[in-house]
């Protein structure tokens, strides 16, 4: 079987109505990344930071899979599928797809501030400040913030170096390192890139953007790649 490997952002789980980062009245048009979204931002107001993961773990659990998580659950009969995503909601899993590596972490865990190795699954639940692992430290959102290692970034080019096809869908590729991971890529390998705003992607060997959104983008791409891969 052919490798497919996905890179996925918050364009995909726009259309089950969770914001987007950086589109007109995205999230952090409203907030303030450094504030809520920093370990210099924890250390100032732990609870603005736990309210503002409250919140958001919230809508993702309310949300529901879209048509474009669902497609790509089918390229799983025609092609060894991994899905990297940024996404910190797990629509993905919810959609069931069976490999994803969160580069930025999962909403919905709960981190020991002392021990980064005890997580906790926190479903739909808040954190409150007072709430605290076994070691008795308070309990962080387990998401990469702003000026935090990403700690599968090795595993990710591991696998984008390994993938025959590399598809691109819903992110402005702005953040370092997911945004990189493209350009592990095998030159020979056909790359794609879904957005209905094109994202400024440099010069890529064969590389194809499909200016649509995710719910038809994906399920056009997800047809092809299944009739080639029967072909
Ligand atoms: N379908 C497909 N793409 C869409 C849709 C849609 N319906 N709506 C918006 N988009 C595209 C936008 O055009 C944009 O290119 O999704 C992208 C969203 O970009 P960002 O808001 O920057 O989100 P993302 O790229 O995932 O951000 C990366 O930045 O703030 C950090 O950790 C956070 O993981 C996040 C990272």
């Amino acid at each position: 079987m052919k490798k497919i490997v996905i890179l996925t952002g918050a364009g995909i789980s726009a259309e089950s109505g969770i914001q987007t980062f950086r589109d007109s009245g995205g999230l952090w048009e409203g907030h303030d990344v450094m504030q809520v979204a920093s370990p210099e931002g924890w250390r100032a107001d732990p609870e603005l930071v736990l309210n503002f993961y409250n919140l958001r773990r919230k809508d993702a659990a309310k949300a529901q899979p879209n048509a474009a998580h669902l497609a790509l659950v089918e390229l799983e009969a025609h092609y060894e599928t991994l899905i990297v995503t940024q996404n910190v909601d797990d629509l993905h899993e919810r959609a069931g797809s069976a490999k994803v590596l969160h580069l930025h972490g999962l909403l919905r865990n709960a981190r020991s501030s002392a021990n980064p190795q005890l997580i906790y699954d926190m479903e739909d639940r808040e954190i409150n400040i007072g709430d605290t692992c076994d070691l008795g430290s308070q309990l962080r959102p387990d998401v990469v913030w702003f000026g935090e290692p990403v700690p599968m970034i090795e595993a990710a080019v591991a696998e984008a170096a390994k993938a025959d096809i590399f598809v691109v869908i819903g992110t402005s590729l702005v953040v370092y390192p997911a945004a990189s991971l493209i350009h592990y890529v095998a030159r020979h390998a056909p790359k794609f890139v879904i957005d209905p705003n094109r994202p400024e992607v440099g010069p890529i060997q064969n590389l194809e953007i499909i200016e649509e959104k995710a719910t038809t983008g994906v399920r056009k791409l997800v047809d092809q790649l299944i009739a080639e891969a029967d072909a």
